[in-house]
């Protein structure tokens, strides 16, 4: 009983009484993810509606506090045009509410007009660049040059940034020894951003984005062509100080040629005028601390300038006049050395290195580091104000480093460095030569092994892409460092408001195959409690593994090695997971269920790094992601199912329809091209059919079409530019499927990229009926992009298309005599029994049908993790391993997913059966 009702606590449901908002009200909660921030500098998050309630020009949203505005708009659509997701900002407040009510009222009868005009943000576009002021600062963006914010003015009317550009540096080769750095051939470039286009958003009441694209440009006139690609968002709050910078790259270079050996983001701060002793550095060291320094300090001299004065420095505060000083210290001020420059390096993500020094050509003084460096760094003056930059996941993301330049001269210069030029250069090439693996046979005989599916030239990173977050701080003077730490906090874990899951369940707008914890029978708590360890678990084998990294953070493994106590890192498919059977899709499900912020975190993470690295963005493979492998980019096999859209839909509405998400949902809808170049069963298809160009391609429907069909669903529910094709292409296939004399059975399908037309596949041309089907047709997705889809559709699904999902649901698990009786023939290759129990749990749902229900609960127990097995942990530690673990040997990351999303959708559509 002790342990039920520690979930009970643990879930939060012992306070079920309390009054929600449900689909029949006109009101919803929003509440922080965790707990209320200490202070909100501004903030964006989505909210659902369900279908029919709200068409969009008949509906206002207000706060019901009567105080804060709250700018609206809509990011999905239901079918009929009424509001499925809508987004909303609010400015930075002075005070925090736990929670806010987002009331909906007819249009134009809102009560606080008023009040949301007056915080408007004033966006001057002119011809050579915007101006964007919150109230707070003012920053310009140029729309052309190297220069992507030309200045960040306060309110004070004080310049404390300026000339901020991104700066990239690479070098043709890696030297192979220490002895090879004297080769000269090794040549070094210097780049730096170079605009192609600005835009700025159109309502801006509380929120303005600048959204700034272009290359990196070489800035010393080599010949290497501009390169790099960059995307940066600018999000700037009514009344806030702060700005919000995501930054995104996409790798277009050459992996043995072009090796980024630093990547950052540099800013000048102007500080002519401020006497040395008051400039202040200010650098986030572990656990809210800083390093806390004057650039001339007056501080553990041999004479004493004064306690107040002291103070006074090290607080960052303004120095008394130098008459009331001591004059033993004033007569020799210009003897105390001024430190010019300070360099912080987190290469690795458990350790950081300080170091000063007065300039250039003297020798560099290490400052005692640390461990986990905060990412922050703060450089200006008690009276001319200043500048701090912060990195998210700062030390996660390593190797990382922040530089103080110049702090001494007229004008300092802070540099945040995303990529460490004190690292190693990030090495793209793959990790083995081939091992003469040239043709098919032998790469599928190597797969046998190490289970990684080769080719050459497949191993390329052209095309990926990294994503981070950045905050931007004014100051008009040096502020304590109370409020850089807090400020830091804030940028490491960014305030989120959403619904309550009771209310985003009724929406259905995030589908209805998840339901709420229970835990009234001992069979459900249980069932709980080892989602509650699974999710537990990878949190901190996260952390006991150390993935983290510039590509790596976000991502788990696939599986472990139970000799060595130790993930596969090194062995071919079994390392970097690459959302193999959809730990996404657990996470997330397991968030909406939950509305922990542990989960919340740990799935975002995980959303910014599966959408970026692990998928193109650009090239040929644009729209599709690479297999699990030992580098993220390394395995040939290049498919839509890594790259699926539903692994980004939570987290993008969820978010109030976060832009770079939404761009990364633009590039999966290029996917149906790669077919027409690219045949991802290249290796071991056997009809003869081969891509062309134009020519109808064939692909699977299970992961192709599941993958395909999640982002043209989002495309038509975000009505963006390219719906209509969506749709067409959504119904048109469906409607092949349909089709098909054995639907889903069939396998695989010729398509029409041009039309969106789905004929039957090469090897049935007659669609006489083939039984073609995949153990992983529906693990990529399939199940919850289908439900989505039909829901969506309602009654316009096309004909036939519910029965040919609800035949592959009951078949699939349905045993070798009824596949035969309906089919002819049964089924060969079924595994993965217990992910797909859910399949039979959506059959016994829709058709209320018991048996089936059994069926799906007995597939679930006797497959896959056992809920009668152990959830534990072992400890291991000594000389067996690297450093104390505790292992859970028995857990793979297929069963991690399979089992969490089984569990939450047979709860939800069978539990009452369990
Ligand atoms: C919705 O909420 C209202 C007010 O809390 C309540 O009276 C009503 O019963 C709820 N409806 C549903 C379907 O839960
Ligand atoms: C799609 O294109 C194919 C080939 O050009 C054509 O045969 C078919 O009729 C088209 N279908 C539709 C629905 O436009
Ligand atoms: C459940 O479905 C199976 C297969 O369609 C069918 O044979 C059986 O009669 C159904 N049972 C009920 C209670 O509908």
């Amino acid at each position: 009983m002790a342990r039920v009702s520690g979930l009970l606590a643990l879930l939060g449901v012992l306070g079920g009484a309390a009054a929600h908002y449900n689909a029949s009200s006109t009101s919803v909660k929003v509440s922080w993810v965790g707990d209320a921030p200490a202070q909100n500098l501004g903030t964006t998050f989505g909210l659902p509606w369900p279908q029919g309630k709200y068409k969009p020009h008949e509906v206002d949203f207000q706060l019901s506090d009567g105080q804060t505005p709250l700018q609206s708009w809509v990011t999905g659509y239901w079918r009929d045009g009424s509001i499925k997701w809508s987004a909303h900002a609010i400015p930075k407040t002075d005070s925090v509410a736990t929670e806010y009510t987002v009331q909906a009222t007819p249009k134009g009868k809102g009560k606080f007009k008023r009040e949301v005009q007056k915080t408007k943000i004033s966006v001057n576009h002119g011809h050579k660049e915007i101006i964007v002021n919150t109230g707070k600062i003012t920053v310009s963006f140029p729309k052309e040059g190297r220069h992507i914010v030309s200045s960040i003015k306060t309110a004070g009317g004080k310049i404390v940034g300026k000339n901020g550009r991104l700066v990239l540096h690479s070098q043709t080769d890696i030297p192979v020894t220490a002895d090879d750095r004297t080769d000269t051939a090794v040549d070094r470039s210097n780049f730096e951003s170079n605009i192609e286009g600005v835009t700025v958003s159109k309502d801006n009441s509380v929120r303005a984005l600048v959204t700034v694209r272009g290359k990196h440009t070489t800035t010393e006139g080599s010949d290497h062509e501009d390169w790099l690609p960059f995307v940066v968002r600018f999000y700037l709050y009514a009344n806030s100080e702060a700005i919000r910078v995501v930054h995104s790259i996409t790798f277009d270079g050459q992996q043995d040629k072009d090796f980024i050996s630093g990547l950052g983001i540099q800013f000048q701060v102007p500080l002519k005028g401020e006497q040395l002793y008051n400039r202040h550095v200010r650098l986030a060291g572990t656990d809210g601390g800083f390093l806390n320094e004057a650039v001339k300090g007056i501080t553990g001299l041999r004479r004493d300038p004064g306690a107040a004065i002291r103070t006074a420095q090290f607080e960052g505060k303004a120095l008394p006049a130098e008459s009331t000083w001591d004059t033993r210290v004033t007569t020799r001020l210009h003897w105390i050395p001024a430190w010019n420059d300070y360099s912080l390096s987190q290469l690795s993500p458990d350790g950081f290195t300080l170091k000063k020094r007065t300039k250039a050509g003297q020798s560099w003084i290490n400052i005692p580091g640390g461990t986990r460096a905060g990412g922050l760094a703060y450089l200006g003056g008690a009276t001319q104000g200043g500048l701090a930059v912060s990195l998210r996941d700062f030390w996660k993301r390593y190797p990382t480093g922040l530089d103080i330049a110049n702090a001494a001269s007229d004008e300092g210069q802070i540099t945040l460095w995303l990529y460490s030029p004190d690292a190693a250069p990030l090495d793209l090439r793959g990790y083995h030569d081939g091992l003469g693996q040239d043709t098919y046979a032998k790469q599928l005989d190597a797969l046998e092994i190490t289970y990684e599916d080769y080719e050459a030239k497949f191993d390329s990173p052209y095309g990926i892409s990294r994503t981070n977050e950045v905050f931007l701080y004014a100051f008009e003077s040096t502020p304590s460092s109370d409020t850089l730490a807090a400020l830091n906090a804030h940028a490491q874990e960014p305030p989120m408001l959403v619904a309550k899951p009771e209310y985003l369940l009724e929406t259905k707008a995030l589908g209805s195959y998840w339901g709420l914890p229970d835990i009234s029978t001992p069979a459900k708590a249980k069932i709980e409690s080892n989602l509650d360890f699974l999710v537990k678990h990878y949190q901190k084998e996260v952390e006991a593994r150390r993935w983290y990294g510039f590509l790596d953070h976000g991502d788990v493994m696939h599986a472990y090695d139970v000799d060595r106590h130790q993930w596969r890192y090194d062995i071919g498919g079994y390392a970097w997971d690459n959302s193999e059977l959809s730990p996404d899709l657990f996470v997330w499900q397991y968030f909406l269920r939950t509305g922990r912020a542990d989960v919340y975190r740990f799935a975002e993470a995980m959303t910014r790094h599966t959408g970026e690295v692990d998928s193109y963005h650009i090239g040929d493979w644009k729209g599709l992601g690479t297999r699990h492998g030992v580098l993220h980019f390394a395995d040939s096999a290049k498919q839509a199912r890594i790259s699926q859209p539903q692994y980004r839909k939570y987290f993008y509405y969820l978010s109030g329809g976060d832009e770079r998400t939404g761009e990364l949902l633009d590039d999966t809808l290029d996917a149906d091209k790669s077919y027409g170049v690219l045949d991802p069963v290249r290796k071991v298809r056997t009809d003869g059919w081969k891509p062309s160009p134009g020519a109808p391609v064939t692909f699977g429907l299970g992961t192709d079409w599941a993958a395909l069909a999640a982002g043209w669903l989002i495309e038509w529910e975000r009505r963006g530019p390219r719906w209509e094709e969506a749709k067409k292409k959504l119904t048109g296939t469906a409607t092949g499927i349909a089709n098909l004399k054995n639907g889903f059975v069939t396998g695989s399908g010729s398509y029409l990229i041009e039309n969106g037309t789905l004929l039957p596949p090469p090897t049935d041309p007659d669609n006489q009926g083939v039984v073609a089907i995949s153990h992983l047709s529906a693990v990529f997705g399939m199940p919850e992009v289908i439900s989505e889809l039909l829901e969506y559709w309602g009654d316009e699904a096309p004909a036939g298309f519910r029965e040919a999902w609800l035949d592959y649901t009951y078949y699939y698990l349905a045993g070798a005599a009824e596949q035969t009786a309906r089919y002819g023939t049964a089924f060969s290759g079924v595994s993965l029994k217990q992910g797909h129990s859910r399949l039979s749990a959506y059959y016994a749902a829709t058709q209320n049908n018991a048996s089936v229900a059994a069926l799906a609960w007995t597939n679930y127990r006797n497959d896959g993790l056992r809920d009668s097995q152990a959830f534990t942990t072992n400890r291991i530690e000594g000389s067996a391993v690297l450093h104390p673990v505790d292992e859970a040997a028995w857990l793979s990351t297929n069963d991690f997913a399979q089992y969490g999303l089984a569990s939450i959708q047979n709860l939800a559509y069978i539990g009452d059966s369990i």
